[in-house]
């Protein structure tokens, strides 16, 4: 049976949507939305769908999210987010800004549009976890320069950060990045040296690791938080393990600390919103119930 087969058979004639990847089976987003769907009692199905990332095979996502009645749309993760692009009949102008879709909503038109819910989900998770957290208080320091960190940098730049730091290994990815995102207001992005990481810290209100590292089965990152103001929060978008290194030294401090299962949370309403036509909220529930997936 075709993974599309298969996702039709457990959709059983209910609306659906699916989570697009190239691997696809550590994804946590179908109990994300699975607990939404137990939640508000809603008749309706997020499954998996395994797609190579080939053209052929995006074109093939196109055409059936188009030709079957019951799919609502759908989410993209590695590595789809940008090749899927000139596919779609409509990119929203974030997702066109920051330069992926994770979302796709089918319109009822039949027609296909991307949306990018990352950076709506990092500010969200942000404004939960440091409840006085004000854009405009301090710099902020962004480690990576990779597909997340894109986003966060649209969205701190758009939240009024007066100052952002961006810091990543390869330089060159920042210096573009950096490039590509400055407002036309006179605030600065200011690139620095990776191994000067840590002088990037001074003075700091916000720090943002948004690389790979700390990831299980990736080295920590190594970084002197002790640089950062005592009232600085820390952000960890990586969510396995929930606890990084990074947020265990800060935590140690007294800093505040959030990690990336919020932001992951809060990224799927959008999706869910516009599928089901159901206003959904993160609760403590949801994160124990997904966070126990992630543990499984
Ligand atoms: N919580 C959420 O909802 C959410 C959403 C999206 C992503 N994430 C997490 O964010 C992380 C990054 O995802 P992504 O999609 O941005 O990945 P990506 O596009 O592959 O970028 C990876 C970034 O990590 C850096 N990096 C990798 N290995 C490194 C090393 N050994 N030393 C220093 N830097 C290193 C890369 O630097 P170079 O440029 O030098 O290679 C790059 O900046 C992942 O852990 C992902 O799970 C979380």
């Amino acid at each position: 049976m075709s993974p599309y087969e298969t996702l039709l058979r457990e959709a059983n004639d209910r609306p659906f949507a699916a989570i697009v990847g190239w691997p696809v089976e550590h994804s946590r987003s179908p109990a994300l939305h699975g607990f939404w769907l137990k939640q508000h009692g809603i008749s309706g199905h997020y499954g998996r769908l395994p797609v190579e990332p080939k053209r052929a095979a995006l074109e093939e996502l196109i055409a059936f999210l188009k030709r079957t009645p019951n799919a609502r749309g759908c989410n993209l993760t590695l590595p789809h987010k940008i090749d899927i692009m000139p596919l779609l009949d409509r990119i929203d102008p974030l997702a066109r800004h920051i330069g992926a879709v994770n979302t796709v909503i089918k319109q009822p038109d039949g027609t296909l549009e991307g949306r990018n819910s990352d950076g709506f989900g990092f500010l969200e998770a942000l404004k939960q976890g440091a409840p006085g957290w004000q854009a405009a208080a301090g710099p902020a320091t962004v480690l990576g320069a990779g597909g997340a960190a894109r986003a966060v940098v649209a969205t701190l730049v758009a939240a009024g950060v007066p100052e952002l730091r961006l810091v990543n290994r390869t330089q060159k990815s920042a210096i573009d990045l950096g490039v590509a995102f400055t407002p036309s207001d006179g605030r600065r992005i200011a690139v620095e040296r990776w191994d000067e990481r840590d002088a990037a810290l001074d003075g700091a209100t916000l720090l943002v690791n948004t690389t790979s590292l700390g990831m299980k089965g990736q080295p920590p990152l190594e970084i002197d938080v002790g640089r950062l103001p005592a009232n600085a929060v820390v952000d960890d978008i990586v969510y396995v393990p929930l606890e990084t290194p990074l947020l265990a030294a800060a935590r140690a401090r007294g800093q505040r600390c959030i990690d990336g299962l919020d932001m992951l949370l809060h990224q799927g309403r959008l999706g869910f919103e516009a599928w089901f036509g159901q206003k959904v909220a993160v609760s403590r529930e949801q994160r124990r119930a997904v966070a126990a997936d992630l543990g499984a």
